[in-house]
């Protein structure tokens, strides 16, 4: 962190006014994919890496931002329109600022430098880290008492409106909300949420990058939500609903021939079974029966691969892979999927032959090399302070 500062010395210069910093974690779902944007239940947890972003205020009207990440580099005027630039990465921040500016707050310029360790593209929501980091930072200190719940809104919406992803509420929520140990069980309809204890005794919680680029994720995405409306449609016809989520499995099957469309019908199924297994989850997750949570975790993974359609070969090569693993409870891919990552439960003891066979086996059926995390649930987002460092003479003890 002191050497980030140095770095934002030298971009910005030293005024003697003081540099803050603030941390927004990514996350990882444990199950409940694609339930979001279905009024459906979610349980993601926040991690250990995410990003970092050094902020100054200062007495004009101009922002100015930086990323240790990307070299592209902006600096508005905040009195201007602000609008979208390109497919740059400044457009997550940009949309933060506009949203404010958009509710009448009122900003002035700053200096904002963000460093980012979750793995680019992964679909572990580094998009909502910035995000987040951003609505928290300019929250705090220009005071404007917004709560975590509108933050996490505010962000969404910025989201969907100036970068033009869809998204539901999950990856903000999990950022915003997420808790150290913790996962969060998220009625994405109400917003009513329980910070669940993940106890996994033995067992390690293991990210898998496919490094698999995640082309058309959100053009698929898209399309997914139009079918889930579609289906909302068809179903009522003959019974009266607002989302697929109000439906329970059982309900579902007596009615889903109403849907003509057999593809239509997959994804509906998927949606409304996945909200059944978050729920068996949790109560597997309470009564510690990481057995069972391990089982849905597979079940979820078949669910998105063959009915939902949204997971693809490299994916469906780490879970084969890992179902034949020797101490692998469950595995399934994570976040929006078309790529990007798999979260495993995985035996400490066997951790290392876990790594070693799947990245041989993975390399040799794909072509690409895996990247393997042992994940930490830390707390959502926060603000933290610099470390001080002291300097001793050799040989001389400090009073
Ligand atoms: C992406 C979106 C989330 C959620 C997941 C799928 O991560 O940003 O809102 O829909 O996909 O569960």
């Amino acid at each position: 962190m002191n050497d980030l500062k140095q770095k934002f010395i030298e971009y910005y210069g030293d005024n003697g006014e003081e540099i803050h910093i603030f941390f927004a974690p990514g996350r990882v779902n444990l199950i409940g994919e694609h339930t979001d944007y279905n009024g459906g239940y979610v349980l993601p947890c926040s991690l250990h890496f995410g990003t970092y972003l050094l902020i100054r205020l200062t007495n004009d009207n101009l922002v100015r931002l930086r990323s240790m990440n990307f070299p592209f580099s902006a600096e508005i005027d905040i009195t201007n329109e602000i609008i979208p630039i390109g497919q740059e990465w400044v457009n997550y921040p940009l949309g933060i600022i506009k949203e404010f500016s958009d509710r009448s707050f009122s900003i002035h310029g700053m200096e904002l430098l963000y460093s980012g360790d979750i793995p680019n593209g992964a679909g572990l929501s580094s998009s909502a880290s910035i995000e987040m980091v951003t609505a928290f930072a300019m929250n705090s200190l220009f005071g404007f008492d917004l709560d975590m719940i509108d933050m996490i809104k505010l962000s969404q919406h910025a989201e969907n409106e100036f970068v033009g992803m869809k998204c539901g509420i999950m990856d903000q929520f999990a950022v915003g909300m997420g808790k150290k140990d913790h996962a969060v069980f998220l009625n994405c309809d109400t917003l009513e949420y329980e910070q669940v204890p993940v106890v996994l005794n033995n067992y390690n919680l293991i990210i898998t990058n496919t490094n698999k680029r995640r082309e058309l994720a959100g053009s698929k995405y898209n399309e997914r939500r139009w079918e889930c409306e579609k289906a909302v449609e068809y179903i009522n016809k003959s019974k009266s609903i607002r989302n697929l989520s109000e439906l329970s499995l059982n309900e579902f099957f007596d009615i889903e021939d109403v849907i003509p469309d057999p593809v239509i019908r997959k994804r509906a199924k998927h949606v409304i079974s996945e909200n059944q297994r978050v729920l068996e989850a949790v109560n597997a997750l309470k009564t510690g029966n990481l057995f069972l949570f391990g089982k849905l975790m597979y079940e979820s993974h078949y669910s998105l691969s063959n009915d939902y359609e949204v997971s693809c070969m490299e994916l469906d090569t780490l879970i084969d892979e890992a179902a034949k693993t020797d101490g692998v409870l469950g595995s399934r891919m994570t976040g929006g999927g078309f790529g990007g990552c798999t979260v495993s439960i995985v035996d400490k003891n066997k951790t290392e032959t876990f790594i070693t066979k799947i990245s041989k086996n993975y390399l040799e059926q794909t072509g690409l090399n895996a990247d393997f995390y042992i994940a930490k649930i830390e707390d959502g987002v926060r603000k933290l302070n610099f470390v001080k460092t002291f300097h001793s003479s050799p040989g001389k003890a400090e009073g």
